[in-house]
């Protein structure tokens, strides 16, 4: 799983996101708060979020479980409306429209009637591309990710974290340029976690988009990304933001350095903190 092979279809010039200042943010997310009613009960679940994803950056968000981290995602991609703010892409006012990202959700939801390779080859067939050659395209990467042999199958009999690395892949192979990813690898075991992690970020370096991912793993946010925000407990806003300043290409050993460690322990705290608010709230 460790080589490399570019995406087609996307002709990305490899350049560091500070060069870039001239060019809009791929994904800008103003002032964006949401309130859920249930009940009568007006609950606030994001308060006055705002985050920016420059083009080809890699960015990540943390938070404890309820803040509302998937609801953000629901609003970029225009499936739930904000009470207040706006969200940008390419320095357009995009708030509430669809279509423009590749989305990976947090339940994997392949489409139970189509067989893996057809769920693959969806975004392809959306944007009308020729089916021989995508078909190959998605054999081809179904093969790197360890899914040869599942092409015929249906989703359900697939493992849950094969369907993960399938619904992945969906995203990955969608034309969009900006990605969400909603905990990717939370249903794998340790070492495909730490394979897919590894293969994510040699790809990702190869052949740069913008990333907005979400996990609870710290360590995996500090490997991948180029800044991290952490979000308080709900209502979620961002608590703190950190660059991470380590070179690229980046390689696991980075884990064992005194400044990752040390990062780390931070987030850690910080994460920690914000749990034991909540548990005396
Ligand atoms: N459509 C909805 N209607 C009502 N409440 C909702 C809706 N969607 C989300 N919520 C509520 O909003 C809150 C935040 O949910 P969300 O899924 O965004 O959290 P999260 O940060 O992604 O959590 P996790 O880390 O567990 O995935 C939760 O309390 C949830 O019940
Ligand atoms: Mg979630």
């Amino acid at each position: 799983m460790s080589d490399v092979t570019q995406i087609p279809h996307r002709n990305i010039e490899k350049s560091d996101s500070t060069l870039n200042r001239m060019t809009p943010p791929a994904l800008e997310v103003s002032g964006i708060s949401k309130s859920f009613s249930h009940r009568r009960r007006e609950t606030e679940v994001l308060h006055k979020v705002s985050l920016q994803v420059e083009p080809q950056e890699f960015v990540s968000i943390v938070g404890p479980s309820g803040c509302g981290k998937s609801t953000l995602f629901h609003i970029i991609g225009g499936l739930e409306s904000p009470d207040a703010g706006t969200i940008s892409m390419n320095g357009k006012i995009v708030t509430g429209q669809r279509g423009k990202i590749s989305y990976m959700p947090q339940q994997p939801a392949l489409f139970p009637w189509r067989t893996i390779e057809d769920n693959v080859l969806l975004a392809s067939e959306i944007t009308g591309e020729i089916r021989d050659q995508a078909r190959e395209e998605a054999r081809h990467w179904l093969a790197k990710v360890g899914l040869t042999g599942f092409e015929r199958s249906y989703p359900h009999m697939l493992s849950g974290g094969m369907q993960q690395r399938a619904a992945f892949l969906r995203a990955l192979l969608a034309p969009q340029e900006l990605m969400l990813l909603d905990e990717p690898f939370s249903a794998l075991d340790a070492l495909t976690r730490s394979e897919m992690q590894r293969w994510l970020l040699e790809l990702w370096e190869e052949n740069r988009r913008s990333v907005l991912f979400i996990t609870h793993n710290i360590e995996e946010a500090l490997l991948l990304s180029n800044r991290i925000y952490v979000f308080s407990g709900r209502p979620g806003s961002i608590l703190h933001t950190i660059d991470i300043p380590f070179p690229r290409p980046r390689r696991e050993e980075i884990t064992d350095s005194p400044e990752f460690i040390r990062l780390k322990r931070q987030l850690s705290q910080w994460m920690r903190e914000e749990q034991a608010k909540r548990a005396l709230t």
